[in-house]
């Protein structure tokens, strides 16, 4: 913080009376510093680190800063280079500063920096991360990112996004791990846990129900309390199960009314009371709206302000505590909360310095992530992989002779060796349009020697069709750009669909390869002889897309969202707050309650393009020996998988469950999943068990979860709507109470 800003929030301070009269001064000599004993705990580090502090001190590390220079605000020069938020340390006490950074595909560059970036390795999008349905490549994912940040000097990573993909047009889906509260958990809460193994805080976000960009800072999501917890709010659960993450964002939304950062419900009776989180909230920034609400609903910092005098905190939140509004024991549990955080993720006793990266290595890690999370959606006549037979190919559109599309926003990472596509609109914020420079075709060449790979840009339909006309193959890939702030359009933009069209008339054997943000209608994909889904591939992404398309990998992704036939089959087909005046408030009605993506086609009915867990792969794989049976009080599903392929490969094999009296909001949830890797010929024996929230209603008048006795249906198949096997069995009636430690209650 600068100076004159800490002066400034000092001087408010002593003003306030809040302080004490001289805030104690060092002595000079070296007084004990009993909390940096690393043996004790950290909420015994925590007590006697609060006893030391002044109240201005335990208020200082409750307000984060900007971290890029605005009108009339300068960043404070302790604050990294093109960093998120800089919260102030405390060096008299040893309290470091909290160095923020986005996010969840690495160190991202703020907007303001962007002509002179950071360059960092961008792992895939969080979708493709999702698509790989793997949560220890997700854990490595987050690992590596996490040490970048570590060596980039940076202490808190805003990584984590886990809102559900209820709104496919949504820009920020990007950022997310789809529809399903089970897979979003476990993939979102994998990558957090690994951010946080080098030794800084992670974090989910953005809590909750930040389902959609348009009006994000004043929309105001309706839900019913009881269909939250089994969706939205179960993939923040689970997440945070998963990584035990020492940070929550809340959201710019209000939840019901409130303000997700100030709202009560959902972070004092949801998050810290049900689920026993011991971590602080943070706002988005700016997200903050209250001094008392705020601090008494649960928010514990508020980030992203630019003036000392914008902060709710701070002597605002000094004059409320002598005034009694928030008591004096809620500021040391909100100053607490961040400490043990700091304390119980080693940000104190392994404090962060700039240090070199190992980015080939690091290259190597977005590599794997992007080679599981590409989704092999269709592939007709086994026109994939590419064969010896295919001499002549013809490559067209996506800025494939230059590289791989990446997400906008304050996520967004940019390369090693620059954006390859310099000067696309939008060039400011939420942009730029980045592309990573990694050219599928010139990959395609490497792997391909012995073809002729020829280009077009795709901006002329016609000549990309006589090119096409004149290869054995042709592979058109498309791309929808997204970013944070804006909602996109579920069909691709710029005539795309009308280049496959024309591409797939001229030739048969068109491979369509799509690098998007999210979901998008594909109404051509009769006529194409084979899809993929690649998503935002990161760093190399182009390289691994050529390894797919040319068998070097074998692709094993699985879709994590569900790709609807038109906008009717939604259940709001018209996107809400679209054309709504700019601050004027509206709600959004989720009235689809927990019957998120498939479990909502499901319910209704409807037979999406795609499904949900859809994915091929270049060998075949066959289910036997189903057997679902009770093991104390859990649901244990057995069977057997076999490749019955010539080659190796990677099979997704999931678990669908539900109720034969169907009284819950759809017929089937995802209940288990697993990915195992096998030989041709060989098989294996899988057990997976099934979370009980799962198999239950959550029931918020009671809080808690409950499984109805009575006949239950346990499918197994290879997408939400491809179930070939299924077994039933009678389930006994069984009460959890929010936030039981399911693990143990298994
Ligand atoms: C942004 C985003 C959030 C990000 C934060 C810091 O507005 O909503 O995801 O972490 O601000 O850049």
């Amino acid at each position: 913080m600068k100076s004159v800003a800490l002066a400034t929030l000092l001087a408010a301070l002593l003003a306030s009376g809040a302080a004490s009269a001289q805030p104690q001064q060092s002595t000079g000599t070296t007084a004990p510093r009993p909390w940096m004993n690393a043996k004790l705990s950290p909420e015994v580090r925590t007590k006697l680190l609060l006893a030391a502090m002044t109240q201005e001190e335990k208020l200082s590390i409750l307000s984060g800063w900007f971290g890029s220079d605005l009108p009339g605000y300068k960043v404070d020069p302790l604050a990294r280079y093109a960093s998120a938020g800089f919260v102030p340390g405390v060096p008299r006490l040893g309290i470091p500063p909290q160095w923020q950074t986005d996010a969840g595909a690495g160190v991202a560059t703020q907007n303001a920096f962007r002509d002179k970036p950071l360059e960092r390795t961008t792992l895939p999008s969080g979708l493709a991360i999702a698509s790989t349905w793997n949560p220890a490549l997700a854990e490595q994912g987050g690992a590596m990112i996490g040490a970048e940040a570590r060596a980039s000097g940076l202490n808190v990573m805003l990584a984590g996004g886990v809102d559900l993909v209820r709104e496919p047009r949504n820009g920020r889906n990007f950022e997310y791990a789809g529809e399903d509260p089970l897979l979003a958990g476990t993939i979102a809460g994998a990558g957090a846990r690994g951010v946080e193994s080098a030794h800084i805080i992670g974090q989910v976000k953005h809590y909750a129900m930040n389902d959609q960009e348009t009006g994000r800072n004043i929309v105001n999501a309706v839900i019913d309390r009881s269909a939250a917890r089994m969706s939205d709010l179960l993939g923040f659960e689970i997440a945070l199960e998963k990584s035990h993450a020492g940070s929550v964002m809340c959201a710019y939304n209000k939840v019901d009314g409130d303000f997700s950062c100030e709202n009560d419900w959902l972070l004092n009776t949801v998050l810290k009371r049900d689920w026993h989180f011991p971590g602080y909230v943070m706002s988005d920034w700016g997200a903050t709206h209250s001094t008392v609400k705020a601090a008494n609903a649960g928010e514990d910092q508020e980030t992203g302000y630019k003036r000392a005098e914008d902060f709710y905190f701070g002597p605002k939140l000094a004059a409320a505590i002598a005034a009694g509004d928030v008591p004096q024991a809620r500021l040391d549990d909100m100053a607490g909360r961040v400490l043990r955080t700091m304390f119980a993720k080693g940000v104190i006793d392994f404090p962060v310095g700039l240090a070199p990266i190992d980015f080939a290595a690091h290259a190597e890690v977005a590599r794997k992530v992007a080679g599981e999370g590409i989704v092999l959606l269709k592939n007709r006549g086994d026109v994939l992989p590419l064969s010896a037979h295919a001499r002549r190919i013809a490559v067209i559109g996506g800025h494939a002779d230059a590289g791989v599309l990446s997400g906008g926003g304050s996520a967004q990472v940019y390369p090693r060796g620059g954006n390859a596509v310099p000067g696309v609109e939008p060039t400011s914020w939420p942009g730029p349009v980045v592309y990573l420079p990694s050219s599928p075709l010139k990959a395609l060449r490497r792997n391909l020697p012995g073809a002729t790979v020829g280009f077009d840009g795709g901006q002329d339909p016609a000549a990309a069709a006589s090119l096409a006309a004149a290869s054995d193959v042709a592979i058109v890939f498309v791309t929808q750009w997204a970013a944070e702030s804006r909602d996109v359009s579920i069909s691709l933009p710029d005539g795309q669909d009308a280049l496959i069209e024309a591409v797939a008339r001229a030739n048969p054997n068109t491979i369509v390869v799509l690098e998007t943000g999210g979901p998008v209608l594909m109404p051509w994909l009769d006529r194409v002889a084979a899809a993929v889904e690649a998503w935002y591939p990161g760093t190399d992404g182009g390289d691994v897309i050529a390894d797919v398309l040319s068998g070097r990998i074998n692709p094993s992704g699985r879709m994590p969202v569900s790709i609807p036939r038109s906008v009717d089959q939604l259940p709001r087909p018209k996107l809400d707050g679209e054309g709504v005046q700019e601050h004027t408030p509206f709600d959004v009605v989720y009235s689809e309650g927990a019957a998120v993506g498939y479990r909502w086609y499901a319910a209704h009915k409807l037979e999406p393009t795609l499904p949900f867990g859809h994915g091929l792969s270049y060998t075949s794989f066959a289910y036997s020996n189903l057997r679902a049976v009770l093991a104390g009080q859990a649901l244990q599903v057995s069977f057997t998988v076999r490749n019955t392929g010539k080659r190796a490969g990677a099979d997704v094999p999931q678990v669908y469950v539900g109720p034969a009296d169907g009284h819950w909001e759809a017929p089937r949830r995802l209940g288990a999943f697993d990915k195992i890797t096998l030989a041709p010929g060989v098989a294996r024996t899988v057990t997976v068990t099934v979370d009980p929230r799962l198999l239950s209603m959550f029931d918020e008048s009671k809080g808690a979860w409950s499984q109805r006795a009575g006949a239950y249906t346990v499918w197994l198949g290879r997408s939400a709507r491809d179930l070939p096997m299924s077994t039933s069995l009678r389930l006994p009636e069984r009460t959890l109470p929010a936030g039981a430690d399911f693990t143990s209650a298994r």
